[in-house]
């Protein structure tokens, strides 16, 4: 496995593999890999001849208020699991070397950037943005492959390589959870016991809105009612938004469902009592899942 720090040798090897008739499928990450990440690299591997994994922790994605400082870097580890995993290169650049000094070129995906997480964090989708295309750029892969866990962020970078008229296949990757539900994160290690417990109230919810759908109902004030009761038994939990949306454009679905439909999660899990909101700064996690929500018999006859 290769480990390449410089955009000039990737763009080297990237030369290399086009001139072999291979195709590379790029896996961007931010490191602190875990199942879900290896997930994708699976995904990369059956649609591709070589599988090239970025490790990156994007300064400009993260707000002032957002610890960047906190963000796990295990490169020895991240290295070891992508050897394992048969990954064939690894991009692991410095910051200078995506943004080079003097930078002042941003990508901004202005309408789904703003709705869901783009109100509670306002400058995060043009950082995604931004380094996104400047690891595509670099790469030049034939495919990349994003988690549906980051459902906004999929659906923003589905729409920004059709803008900017990019020559690369966007493919989606199914949420991988721990065995009692919980979609992984690098942000679970941060949950104290308490929480880590309270946070099974994310799949809870979108599992009871999801029997809700299959048994009929069709209302989006009930769905978000039954979604909120879930919620509500965390005691921890803070809803940032609980919404349903069209899976596509982002925006609020119909007051009756009528098609697939993205129900989406954001919930703050604050500091326990005990701890100080110094020490604790609190842990923010994302969930969904695609509510099949065909319009029900009496609508469609
Ligand atoms: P990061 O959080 O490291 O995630 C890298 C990729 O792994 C993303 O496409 C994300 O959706 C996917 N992923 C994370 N958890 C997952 C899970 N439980 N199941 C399946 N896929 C999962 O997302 C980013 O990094 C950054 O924003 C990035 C796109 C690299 C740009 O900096």
């Amino acid at each position: 496995m290769r480990v390449v720090e410089t955009v000039q040798e990737l763009h080297r090897a990237s030369a290399a593999e086009r001139a072999a008739g291979r195709r590379v499928a790029l896996v961007p990450t931010m490191g602190a890999l875990h199942a879900g990440h290896l997930s994708l690299v699976e995904i990369a591997r059956r649609r591709a001849d070589r599988v090239w994994l970025s490790i990156f922790v994007n300064p400009t994605q993260f707000g002032p208020s957002e610890d960047l400082t906190r963000y796990p870097r295990p490169r020895e580890r991240d290295l070891a699991l992508c050897r394992k995993a048969g990954v064939d290169l690894v991009f692991a650049p410095g910051v200078d070397e995506i943004y080079p000094p003097g930078s002042q070129t941003f990508v901004e995906v202005t309408e789904l950037s703003r709705p869901l997480c783009g109100r509670s964090r306002p400058v995060h989708f043009r950082g995604v943005a931004t380094v996104v295309t400047k690891l595509l750029a670099a790469a030049r892969p034939a495919l990349a492959v994003f988690g549906e866990k980051d459902f906004q962020q999929l659906a923003l970078i589905r729409r920004l390589a059709r803008d900017l008229l990019l020559d690369v296949e966007i493919v989606g990757g199914p949420i991988v959870r721990e065995p009692d539900g919980l979609a992984l994160s690098s942000r679970n290690v941060h949950l104290d016991p308490e929480a880590r417990t309270q946070a099974l109230a994310l799949p809870r919810a979108l599992d009871a809105a999801e029997r809700a759908t299959a048994a009929g109902e069709r209302e989006a004030a009930t769905l978000l009612g039954v979604v909120r009761a879930e919620l509500a038994k965390a005691s921890r939990a803070e809803i940032d938004y609980a919404e349903l949306c069209d899976p596509e454009t982002l925006e609020p679905a119909p007051a009756r469902l009528a098609g697939p439909t993205l129900l989406a999660l954001a919930v703050r899990f604050g500091p326990a009592a005990e701890a100080t909101a110094a020490n604790r700064p609190g842990v923010r996690l994302i969930d969904n899942r695609l509510l099949l929500a065909p319009a029900s018999p009496e609508e469609s006859s």
